[in-house]
């Protein structure tokens, strides 16, 4: 026997045509048939979609007494001899000379059975769900993904910077932070004090990585940063989460263009990347999740992504014809039905919206020379809507000054932000990708909820 967790895995094995060869493996039973004399188990260990199949004769000793009791989610050792195939489909299958039952899941309990669960019932067994197809695959591909995230940005000498996940600052200034303290109430006043405050003043868990990113920009050049993300928003959709993984770049001397151009190419190369290396789970969701699903993501690798700034967005809008929900006006936030209608109907493809009014936007965003717009771009798909959303930043420290101040923000709490307009100011520009809307797109999955092995939205955090 091979030792612990030295297991050929099944997808290595499936892909070895040598018939004659001993090999052992070990997974879950997804399902046992049995015909006169012999059964076969199929078992999946996670490393692929497919099973492996395993012929058990009925000569193995403990046939009886174990194998005719194997049941869906049991865990087995199998040892034996891989032969060729009769059945279509399959390359190989595997004959055994000892199965070994290491863990059983009694059948009148064990929630997963053979039969299609909903992905809604799949959430409150979040501990288990890893176990059916989809979930694998979902969590294979968001695997490749992260992985090809960072090729991306490795192979054009980007330099991966660790910015904090506790921070004092609001990034985003929307009040979504979660605080961080282990301040507790006076035990006379029942009030928590600031001077309790473990850092000395309100900290918080991370809305993004941008500005201490824009620090090391503004020192290496190109740099990215990709970690967890915090937002209390209380919005129960089906694209938003209170924890969420982002992608963000960030780089100097580089101006909104060059900032589209490297997302554009970004979003490319990971599909690309994807639909490469993950086939088989790629054609589960083009078959069972989103029909057309490989198709609309050539359109997205072949195609030029659409470029349009807010106001004509507006007027777009305004002279469709359609009816929506949040009335359309030069200056509001465009909702999600406007971004999906844009670039669903309109466009059909990937969108990137620019110069949108500053009122709506963040205070590091840089002013245009209209001065009622700034430098910001977002980029809209079909089926998820805002994936990307990024700025060139205001490098220009009066002009930062002002904005913040406008923004209610105290420039003083930000010395150390507005210092890298004081010392060696450049022009920089980055964005934010949202891991899990990206994860969305590929694999075509309705809700965030699914691409996420925990997800965490109001009211729901299980383990
Ligand atoms: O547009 P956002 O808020 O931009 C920023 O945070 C910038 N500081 C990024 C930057 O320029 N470095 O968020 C960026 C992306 C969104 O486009 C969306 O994809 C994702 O993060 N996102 C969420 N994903 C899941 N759940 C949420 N609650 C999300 N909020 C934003
Ligand atoms: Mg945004």
């Amino acid at each position: 026997m091979t030792g612990e967790n030295m297991h050929p895995r099944i997808n290595s094995v499936l892909q070895r045509q040598t018939a004659g060869e001993k090999v052992e493996v070990a997974g879950w039973v997804r399902t046992r048939r049995d015909t006169g004399g012999f059964s076969f188990l199929e078992v999946n260990d996670g490393s692929c979609l497919a099973n492996l199949q395993i012929i058990a004769d009925k000569t193995l000793e403990n046939y009886e007494q174990d194998v005719k009791r194997l049941t869906t989610g049991c865990s087995v050792r199998v040892e034996g001899t891989l032969q060729k195939s009769p059945a279509k489909g399959q390359a190989v299958e595997l004959l055994a000379s000892r199965i070994e039952v290491v863990g059983w899941a009694d059948p009148e309990q064990y929630p997963l059975q053979k039969k299609r669960h909903s992905f809604e019932f799949l959430r409150e067994i979040t501990h288990l769900r890893p176990r059916t197809n989809a979930l694998g695959a979902v969590a294979r591909v968001r695997s490749r993904l992260s992985f090809a995230v960072h090729s991306f940005f490795q192979q054009k000498g980007f330099i991966q910077v660790h910015t904090p996940i506790i921070t004092t600052s609001d990034c985003e200034g929307a009040g979504e932070m979660f605080q961080v303290t282990t301040a507790r109430p006076h035990a006379g006043t029942g009030k928590g004090g600031l001077e309790e405050e473990f850092f000395g003043r309100r900290a918080g868990l991370t809305v993004s990585g941008q500005l201490q990113a824009e620090v090391y920009a503004l020192a290496l050049g190109n740099v990215y940063t990709f970690g967890p993300t915090f937002r209390a928003e209380n919005s129960n959709t089906s694209r938003h989460l209170a924890e969420f993984w982002m992608i963000e770049p960030e780089m100097a001397f580089c101006d909104l263009h060059g900032n589209m151009r490297i997302a554009e190419e970004m979003l490319k190369y990971c599909l690309r990347d994807v639909m490469l290396n993950c086939p088989e789970d790629m054609d589960l969701f083009d078959r069972f999740i989103e029909k057309g699903l490989l198709a609309k993501l050539r359109n997205v690798t072949d195609l030029d992504f659409a470029h349009i700034t807010y106001s004509e967005a507006v007027e777009t809008l305004l002279s469709c014809g359609k009816t929506f929900e949040f009335a359309v006006q030069w200056g509001i936030d465009l909702q999600s039905e406007h971004e999906r209608y844009l670039s669903e109907e309109v466009y059909k493809r990937p969108l990137i919206v620019t110069d949108y009014p500053a009122a709506i936007k963040p205070f590091y965003m840089r002013v245009n020379d209209d001065g009622r717009t700034v430098a910001a771009m977002d980029i809209l798909v079909p089926g998820v809507g805002e994936i990307v959303g990024g700025s060139q930043r205001e490098e220009r420290y009066d002009v930062l000054e002002s904005r913040m101040r406008a923004a209610g923000i105290d420039p003083a709490e930000y010395g150390w932000y507005l210092d890298l307009r004081r010392y060696g100011s450049a022009p920089h520009a980055g964005f934010g990708l949202g891991f899990e809307r990206l994860v969305q797109f590929v694999t075509g999955m309705a809700n965030i909820r699914e691409v996420i092995p925990f997800p965490r939205t109001p009211g729901f955090a299980p383990c």
